[in-house]
């Protein structure tokens, strides 16, 4: 692949760029602080049509497929094959404005500039807008990526029920938005030679490093577990300690012992129970069940297997010690995902090129649209700093100045994949 120094300069216009992470920053405000943008969610659709708004207005071809996902595609005068570019709209409960939306921004502001300052390239450029990678509505991670892949099962839409406890499939979510879950198959694409995301980095790797730049070597792998506590329901005051079946004293076992066990195996494991929900849930009954769910995550295929393991030994042991019944009712797991070497390479000469300095090359602790699409097409990620790591909040920041130079970076590293492919 030819070096990014021989493409043109493109200039990245920092004010717009600026000024439209604020204005997508405002869909889907939760009144308490952060970001609500499930999919087909009322926000999430006017936060689409922004974004096919600004695309249509620069020229590009607007596109949906069958799951919602947007394409804005720049035509290529040599082929019709495709330099994809883009992340995920939606965002987890009252999340930030970056996760996902800064490479929505930067995919736009990159086919864009290329679009107005050098027009066609020898490849058709694509923005691509992930309709859903977060499972905040439903749990169907990587939603928009898995259809663009072709990896959603058949059952899958009519299967997946609501977080919300309200029954209500991703099928029935679909239709309500006017998409038909039968069509699915058709937005599986075998067109895109590459993608490319750029994302916040969403820890402080960058931060401590001094560093703008991160280029993504490894996606950790993941596990995620929905597990059920069943004990027994009984009066606060009356049941002595020692007579008890006590769902949410056990959910609280767990959450501490999945803490310690990460914390065993030592950096880079990493393992969380975020959601801990006893029933009935009032001041004076003892928990009857406690529903619980566990995330883990290793860059190390061999030591996800201790951490999973590890998780499944530590349910059976909380069950045993305090007379309750533990199940685990879902179970996924993500390998460790590598990105495609020579795509790296070029997004760590454009980095080098445009900063005068190599940049970091990196783990991306957070899971991505990239680590699905990677199976099927050359794939690679560009980092930009989170101020104090911090992301998955409504404080989840990143410097315009450092949102810029990513751009940059993306710009660059287009022109040179879409010119390497004549
Ligand atoms: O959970 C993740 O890593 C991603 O933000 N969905
Ligand atoms: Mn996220
Ligand atoms: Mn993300």
């Amino acid at each position: 692949m030819p070096s990014p120094r021989s493409t043109p300069t493109v200039t990245v216009n920092r004010a717009r760029l600026e000024a439209r992470i604020e204005e997508l920053g405002r869909i889907g405000v939760h009144p308490e602080g952060g970001l609500d943008r499930g999919v087909y969610d009322d926000s999430w659709t006017e936060a689409m049509e922004l974004v096919a708004g600004w695309l249509s207005g620069a020229g590009l071809k607007v596109r949906r497929d069958a799951v919602g996902n947007l394409f804005g595609r720049l035509e290529g005068y040599a082929s019709d094959r495709v330099i994809m570019t883009g992340s995920h709209i939606d965002t987890v409960p009252q999340g930030g404005a970056y996760d996902g939306g800064l490479g929505v921004q930067a995919a736009v502001e990159a086919v864009v500039s290329i679009a107005e300052q050098l027009g066609p390239q020898p490849t058709a450029l694509e923005v691509f807008v992930c309709a859903e990678e977060e499972g905040s509505r439903w749990p169907c991670d990587f939603w928009g990526a898995r259809a663009l892949v072709g990896s959603i099962g058949a059952d899958e839409p009519h299967e997946l029920l609501a977080l919300d406890g309200s029954e209500i499939t991703i099928a029935d979510g679909m239709r309500r938005h006017g998409l038909d879950p039968e069509l699915i198959p058709t937005a599986a694409r075998d067109d895109i030679d590459v993608f490319v995301e750029l994302h916040i980095e969403q820890g402080r790797v960058l931060e401590d490093a001094g560093q703008q730049i991160g280029i993504v070597h490894t996606i950790n792998g993941k596990v995620h577990l929905e597990a059920v506590i069943e004990g027994r329901s009984d009066h606060a005051g009356g049941t002595p300690m020692g007579l008890r079946h006590d769902a949410l004293a056990a959910g609280a076992d767990i959450a501490l012992r999945v803490e310690a066990l990460a914390k065993r195996l030592g950096d880079p494991a990493v393992a969380t129970v975020g959601s801990l929900v006893p029933r009935p849930g009032a001041i004076n009954v003892i928990a009857h069940r406690c529903e619980l769910t566990i995330d883990a995550r290793h860059p190390d295929p061999v030591q996800l297997t201790a951490l999973q393991d590890g998780i499944h030994s530590l349910l059976a042991e909380v069950a045993q010690d305090r007379s309750v019944e533990v199940s685990v009712v879902r179970e996924a797991r993500h390998e460790p995902q590598p990105m495609d070497a020579q795509v790296t390479s070029v997004l760590t000469e454009a980095a080098a090129a445009r900063n005068g300095r190599p940049p970091l090359l990196m783990v991306s602790g957070a899971g991505h649209d990239s680590q699905i699409i990677s199976q099927h097409v050359p794939t690679g990620m560009i980092f930009v700093p989170s101020v104090d790591g911090l992301s998955h909040t409504p404080h989840e920041y990143t410097r315009i100045e450092d949102s810029v130079a990513g751009v940059e970076v993306l710009v660059d590293a287009l022109l040179s994949l879409a010119r390497g492919r004549q």
